[in-house]
């Protein structure tokens, strides 16, 4: 048994590799060894604003000065002013937030509203999808975590996504593929039973399952689906959201309206535990007259509010949506960089600060990658495992860093996969 009182997640725990982290600053973190990583992770996809940012912890401290506990259906100032900012950011339509504690709750209240609004059981989710680790967003889930706990709530359908690395067309605009991936929902509807659907969820991109970006009419073309059968459309933007793909949110990219969208996340950088459903005034009218059925004990915790205003301030004085939007090509060309020194093919792709890289090699490498990066001097922080790499640094990383960055990681790639 591990020497500590406590599990750790998502691992067998004598193959955990805890490291101890003692601070940060911007796109760096710093262990308790005295080394100093370059954070092309931001952590677990969260830290959007960079660490050590000292604005939002004393936005926390001021908050716990004035008002530091709350009940769920109390009022005070951060908690309307969060929400207005984010129904704004969201664009107009959007009526009223519902605020959980992080993603997966998000996940599991949208399911929630949705099958309250619609009246109907049933969730079309993909495969190459993550939406959280509790029962709902777990049933949502297509990637490896969810059949270990099979049987999970029940009426949730997969579907395959779109699988831009194995078509000719790429994911060109106009690439007629789309349609035919598109179609999958339509058919998947009405194969179920029409008008049984309640909702859609979708990742604009998914981001942990190796940063897939859609073809530009994917996201049109899936709303096009739900609307004829009358289902709803949820973006999971716990990942995406915040600037991680250049715009406040991923399914921006597409001019698409969906009816909820989850975040969690950047929303407060991981400074405080806050996630939210932001949802589209259609659906928030169902609960002017009809109970909510949905409720949390620490439902917009005032610290948490304060952490996540601060954030998105910090996010709007410095600029880092358009950082992360003005660094998205150099990431690509970087790791396009990466793969042509490679001996093995590699799929690169991404959008944004969210990039991955797919090397062709056998996994016994890939644990020699993780482990050389791991051990060194130059410390890069990068979820490198199950034959992809993904990249998806603080927005407020510089050039010099990302290049500099990524770089090294091409360095280990080549020691790791065999160079030309
Ligand atoms: C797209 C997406 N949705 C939901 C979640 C779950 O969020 P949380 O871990 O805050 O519950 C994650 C976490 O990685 C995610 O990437």
């Amino acid at each position: 048994m591990s020497d500590y009182p406590f599990f750790f997640t998502w691992t067998a725990q004598n193959a955990a590799k805890p490291v101890e982290l003692t601070g940060g600053e911007g796109a760096w973190f710093t262990t308790a060894d005295g080394s100093r990583w370059l954070d092309l992770g931001a952590l677990a996809y969260q830290v959007n604003a960079g660490h050590g940012q000292r604005r939002i912890v004393e936005a926390i401290k001021r908050q716990a000065d004035q008002l530091c506990l709350s009940t769920a259906n109390a009022v005070y100032p951060a908690k309307t002013e969060l929400a207005n900012k984010l129904l704004a950011m969201a664009g107009p339509g959007y009526a009223k937030v519902f605020f959980t504690l992080g993603g997966a709750e998000a996940n599991e209240n949208a399911i929630k509203i949705a099958r309250q609004v619609t009246g109907r059981l049933k969730m079309i989710s993909r495969y190459r999808s993550y939406h959280g680790a509790t029962m709902g967003a777990l049933a949502l889930t297509g990637d490896w975590r969810r059949p270990p706990m099979e049987p999970l709530i029940p009426g949730v359908v997969h579907v395959r996504d779109c699988e831009c690395e194995r078509c000719a067309q790429g994911n060109r605009p106009g690439a007629t593929c789309v349609q035919g991936m598109a179609r999958v929902f339509d058919e998947t509807m009405r194969a179920e039973g029409e008008r049984t659907t309640a909702a859609v969820f979708l990742e604009p991109v998914p981001g942990a399952n190796g940063a897939w970006v859609p073809p530009p009419d994917y996201w049109p073309a899936v709303r096009a689906a739900c609307d004829k059968d009358g289902a709803l459309l949820v973006a999971d933007e716990v990942l995406c959201g915040f600037g991680r793909l250049g715009k406040p949110f991923g399914h921006q990219h597409w001019g698409v309206v969906p009816d909820m969208i989850t975040v969690a996340k950047g929303l407060a950088s991981g400074y405080a535990t806050i996630g939210a459903v932001i949802v589209h005034e259609r659906v928030a009218r169902h609960f002017d007259a009809n109970v909510l059925a949905c409720g949390l004990t620490y439902y917009a915790h005032p610290t948490s509010c304060a952490a996540a205003l601060e954030c998105l301030s910090l996010y709007e004085d410095e600029q880092m949506f358009g950082n992360a939007e003005r660094l998205g090509p150099v990431l690509l060309r970087e790791l396009d960089a990466v793969a042509a020194r490679l001996a093995v093919p590699a799929h690169v792709r991404g959008l944004g600060l969210l990039a991955a890289i797919a090397p062709q090699a056998p996994l016994d490498r890939w644990t020699t990658l993780s482990a050389e990066l791991a051990a060194r001097k130059l410390s890069l922080h990068v979820e490198a495992k199950r034959g992809t790499a993904i990249f998806s640094p603080p927005l407020c990383i510089t050039e010099a860093e990302l290049v500099t960055g990524v770089r090294s990681f091409g360095d280990a790639a080549v020691a790791a996969f065999g160079g030309k």
